[in-house]
């Protein structure tokens, strides 16, 4: 049973619903505010996107094809990230002063650092003192004296560029120059998802097998969420169940598609403080074809529900996450009226400005490369071994692709949380838990539209 096989059936609304709350868990100890997970994909979530993402109130899982201690530098960057989002915004000292000056004119800027190779900030450029300037002449003969905010000022920064005293109010770290506060994020109404100690959260994709790579990411992670495509199998539950005992950091177990595979990752695991659940599920899956097995989705999540009321677990302490095949808000509100938690999107996120892949220009229309971690692709990136390993596998899994551009995350990611909004207040519930009690499902035949009976709840 996929997504388009079923349908959810309006019932009484308790509230409006701009009041619907849609916090919920990514796993034992790490709460979201909109329940959406990026998918630890090559082309979809590093560094940057785990930013936006997590101001925004979700958690990126940084992908796992490239070496630990890259992953970790990733890790590491979110973590240390101010509380705004920096922009990439900078000229050369040795730019021509001409090409500067029409940049900062088509960016709606007066002013913008400059930023050597180093990463040095060794002045400011302002429009207003280029506007004569000659085609060949350097920028830096007509620069500003340099202003920077360490990490620690980021607030002075937002501040001095509301009040219009500049309006890229450039970032620095000890390293160098991080990136530019501009207008639109010294104002966005962020709801970030914080740690303890009031740092923006991160999760990273491990394989249970690479014990080294989990105890490095540890202490600096939030999650770590298992990324192998079959986790119901007796040598990766057995690494897991030892990684889970050398580890402290929520572990998410996964990809997991039945009943008794949760079952039995409970009962080999001490600790399991999240489900991921779908197999060969996902926009860019090739599985189904090529080994003619899959668990979709929606059906892997209703199996996982089941699985925890069966064991006595609460859903919270065992987030279900669902993940593959999520187009759009819509399949995300099935997902959570089957059990689901949060949602783990690749597809959705692939197109925006933050995601990992550069974009590209053809003819008019831009795009941006999408595919999935068992694609010939990914598989040459070295590190893609030990997921759809080539040794014990030796066909590609996963399709690469393009997929429109979409701009900044903020977008897509606010259009997701107002439809699921919408979706629960339709579907009667004000907040997630309550939607797993009132959702009622309807069974569509071929025909859109026409229904064959309605199933209370359970799938
Ligand atoms: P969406 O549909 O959101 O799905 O793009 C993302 C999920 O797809 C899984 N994934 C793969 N599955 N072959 C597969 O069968 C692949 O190459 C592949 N790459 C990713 C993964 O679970 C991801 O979160």
């Amino acid at each position: 049973m996929s997504f388009d096989d079923v349908i959810l059936l309006p019932g009484l609304a308790p509230v409006e619903p701009w009041q619907v709350d849609i916090r919920s868990k990514a796993s034992r100890n790490v709460e979201v505010n909109i329940p959406l997970l990026a998918a630890p994909m090559d082309t979809v979530s590093e560094w940057r996107l785990a930013v936006s993402l997590a101001l925004l109130g979700g958690i990126a899982v940084i992908h796992r094809n490239m070496p630990r201690e890259e992953q970790l530098e990733h890790v590491r960057r979110v973590k240390n990230h101010p509380l705004v989002e920096l922009r990439n915004i900078a000229f050369s000292p040795s730019d021509e002063c001409c090409r500067v000056r029409d940049a900062l004119r088509s960016l709606g800027l007066r002013d913008a650092p400059l930023v050597d190779e180093s990463g040095r900030v060794t002045g400011i450029a302002r429009l207003s003192d280029l506007l004569t300037c000659s085609c060949g002449g350097r920028v830096a003969k007509h620069a500003a004296p340099p202003r920077t905010y360490s990490l620690e000022r980021v607030e002075e920064a937002k501040r001095d560029v509301i009040r219009g005293a500049l309006d890229a109010a450039p970032v620095v770290s000890e390293a160098g120059f991080l990136g530019v506060v501009t207008l639109n994020e010294a104002v966005a109404p962020y709801k970030p998802v914080l740690d303890e100690e009031g740092r923006l959260r991160v999760a990273a994709a491990v394989s249970p097998f690479d014990l080294e790579r989990a105890k490095l990411l540890d202490s600096e992670v939030d999650i770590l969420v298992s990324d192998v495509a079959h986790f119901h199998n007796a040598n990766v539950l057995s690494a897991a169940a030892r990684l889970v005992k050398e580890t402290r950091a929520d572990f998410v177990a996964g990809n997991l598609g039945t009943r008794e595979g949760v079952v039995d990752t409970f009962s080999r695991l001490e600790r399991v403080d999240g489900l991921r659940m779908g197999i060969a599920g996902g926009n860019i899956c090739t599985t189904s074809g090529v080994a003619g097995v899959a668990s979709p989705t929606l059906h892997a999540v209703a199996e996982a529900r089941q699985a925890l009321r069966e064991l006595g677990v609460d859903p919270l302490q065992a987030p279900i996450i669902a993940d593959g095949g999520v187009r759009g808000s819509g399949d995300a509100v099935k997902a959570l009226a089957a059990g689901a938690a949060a949602v783990m999107a690749g597809y959705l996120l692939a197109g925006t400005e933050e995601a990992a892949a550069p974009t590209i220009r053809i003819g008019g229309q831009v795009f941006k490369p999408y595919r999935g971690m068992a694609s010939r692709g990914a598989l040459e990136r070295r590190h893609a071994a030990d997921r759809y390993s080539r040794v014990s596998k030796k066909v590609e899994e996963g399709i690469e692709g393009l997929v429109p551009y979409k701009g900044p995350v903020r977008r897509v990611v606010e259009e997701f949380a107002e439809g699921l909004r919408a979706g629960l207040g339709y579907a009667g519930a004000s907040s997630i838990p309550e939607l797993w009690e009132k959702a009622r499902f309807a069974r569509l035949t071929s025909r859109i539209g026409a229904f064959t009976g309605t199933v209370r709840t359970r799938l």
